[in-house]
């Protein structure tokens, strides 16, 4: 599974991007009150993309290494870091990401003017990246940190 594990590291990099890009894009188009652009739309629907991947990648990492087997026992876990971040708190976190992302789409194609399509992604998608800042294993991360990048 180990070529999984790289992959779902990498997608973690172009799922940065494409949501910085879409957040930045929202900023930029309410202050200068700019029209919706092509831009914006596929900045977004990348990021949403992205994360769809990343759902089907972890899943198959969750049910492969055990982790689900944690879940099982999460009672005896609760206590240590790892186990409980792995077993429960990273697959939580980034399926509320998933949901806040998936409809920011909807609502983003619903509403009409530039401005509101600006606030709505804003809204949806900035905290979906906030959450997913959140649950990411970093490096610095103390007892649970993964490298940067990962090559095996
Ligand atoms: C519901 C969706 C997800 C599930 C079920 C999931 C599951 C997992 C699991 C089980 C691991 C540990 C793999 C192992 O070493 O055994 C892992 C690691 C990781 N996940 Fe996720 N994940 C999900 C979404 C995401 C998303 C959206 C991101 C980033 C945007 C992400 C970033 C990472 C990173 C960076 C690692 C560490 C990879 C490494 O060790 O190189 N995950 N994930």
């Amino acid at each position: 599974m180990s070529i999984i594990l790289v992959l779902h590291d990498w997608v973690r990099w172009l799922i940065m991007v494409f949501a910085l890009l879409t957040v930045l894009t929202a900023f930029t188009g309410l202050l200068k009150n700019s029209p919706y652009t092509k831009f914006a739309n596929i900045s977004n629907l990348l990021f949403m993309i992205g994360m769809d991947i990343q759902v089907v990648f972890g899943f198959i990492l969750y049910f492969n290494n055990g982790w689900f087997d944690i879940l099982k026992h999460i009672g005896s876990f609760m206590g240590q870091t790892m186990p409980r971040f792995f077993g429960l708190e990273h697959w939580l976190m980034m399926i509320i990401a998933w949901v806040l992302v998936h409809s920011g789409r909807t609502v983003v194609k619903r509403v009409v003017t530039p401005h509101e399509k600006y606030k709505k992604t804003l809204i949806y998608f900035g905290i979906a990246l906030l959450i997913i800042l959140i649950a990411i294993p970093w490096p610095f991360r103390t007892a649970l940190g993964r490298p940067w990048i990962r090559w095996f």
